[in-house]
């Protein structure tokens, strides 16, 4: 390919063949099997590992490498502060309390409020792993975490959805920036100024970013094929991340259900809500996201109403009820396909019409 440079540089920096990022998606939708198969397809394979125990985190990156020599990345979740109302937890428990009851589950709902999985305990798994690419989204660690990790060599990607995010986490020593612009699937990256203000979409925020900081930029949010790609690459990005276009290969680990109800859907589909976690994320309009949103107000913080409504998801799950399911996704859906990641990634490439071979001639 006739990449230009500053996608060559990202390549080399990332020892990849393809300027293509299989997003990190926590929640078991990146297995071993789709991550080797994007990063022996060239791109880069990424384990959302921000919900895993340490212990998981570690079978999980074992179990990748079995299947790939390549690199792959980890991504976490930045620490966030949160308050912790027991008002607001017993308001939407009283409110849930019908859900509960119709898939069957126990009232006894406060046993539902896990303590959130230490970050400090998830870093220690990834280092003693010896991963080189650690990516992060909500915002950043602290400077001694990243300090730490420079000690490591290790690549530090940061994800941001507005300029003053990026500038930010360039000042911080970040190598590479996620630009997630607003159509993309799952939760929200914002961190510095409120989420309704940082709703910029891909088009208008790679540029910007691109012009505000020294550090590359990888384009996120709708990028689904070739067109995409190469439209990222235009606006100045050195690569780009793609979720939804992977949640229906059929190597993720994405419930058969929120797997058609993504083929299925179409742009319109999708809406921003904080009803299943607490915190926006985009995914398909369901019966749950619409009944809820009255209440997005007066929903308790991420991730106690995460840990909420997590008997009901799961519940819903064993039981096919989509209805209840956080089907998270971007606005790009409508241009999915069920085929492996290998053959998507081929298919990005020999659909190229201005970075393609021929064109070098
Ligand atoms: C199901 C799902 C889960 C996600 N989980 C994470 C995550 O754990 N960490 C992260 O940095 N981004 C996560 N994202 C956001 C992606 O990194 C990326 O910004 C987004 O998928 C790009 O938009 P697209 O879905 O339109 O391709 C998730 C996205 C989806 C669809």
């Amino acid at each position: 390919m006739n990449w230009p440079n500053h996608v060559e540089k990202i390549l080399s920096k990332l020892d990849i063949a393809l300027p293509i990022i299989q997003a990190p998606m926590a929640g078991g939708f990146t297995t071993p099997e789709l991550i080797a198969a994007v990063s022996n397809a060239g791109g880069l394979g990424s384990i959302g590992a921000a919900l895993l125990t340490p212990e998981s985190l570690c079978e999980i990156i074992q179990a990748t490498r079995a299947l790939t020599s390549k690199s792959f990345s980890v991504n976490l979740f930045a620490p966030l502060k949160y308050e912790r109302s027991e008002e607001k937890i017993q308001k939407i428990n009283e409110i849930m309390a019908v859900y509960r009851q119709e898939l069957n589950i126990s009232p006894s709902i406060t046993a539902d409020i896990k303590q959130p999985i230490s970050f400090e305990e998830q870093l220690e798994a990834v280092l003693s792993e010896k991963i080189k690419i650690i990516s992060f989204t909500f915002g950043t660690p602290g400077s001694e975490i990243l300090r730490k990790l420079k000690n490591h060599q290790i690549i530090v990607i940061g994800t941001a959805t507005t300029v003053k995010e990026a500038i930010l986490l360039e000042k911080l020593g970040y190598d590479i920036i996620v630009a997630q612009g607003s159509e993309a699937g799952g939760h929200r990256g914002t961190f510095l100024d409120s989420f309704e203000n940082s709703m910029i979409g891909t088009m208008a925020l790679v540029p910007q970013m691109v012009d505000a900081v020294n550090i590359p930029v990888i384009a996120a949010g709708g990028i689904m094929d070739s067109r995409g790609l190469e439209a990222a690459i235009i606006l100045g990005a050195c690569a780009v991340q793609m979720g939804t276009a992977f949640l229906t290969c059929p190597e993720a680990g994405t419930h058969p259900k929120h797997k058609a109800a993504i083929l299925e859907g179409t742009e319109e589909h999708t809406k921003i809500t904080s009803v299943f976690s607490g915190r926006p994320a985009r995914g398909i309009r369901n019966r749950f996201m619409d009944e809820m949103e009255k209440y997005q107000n007066s929903l308790p913080d991420y991730p106690l109403q995460q840990s909420l409504t997590s008997s009901i998801r799961k519940k819903a799950a064993e039981l096919n009820r989509e209805e209840f399911l956080a089907l998270w996704a971007g606005q790009g859906i409508r241009l999915s396909q069920s085929k492996p990641a290998a053959q998507l990634l081929l298919e990005l490439m020999s659909r190229l019409t201005i970075f393609n071979k021929t064109n070098n001639k």
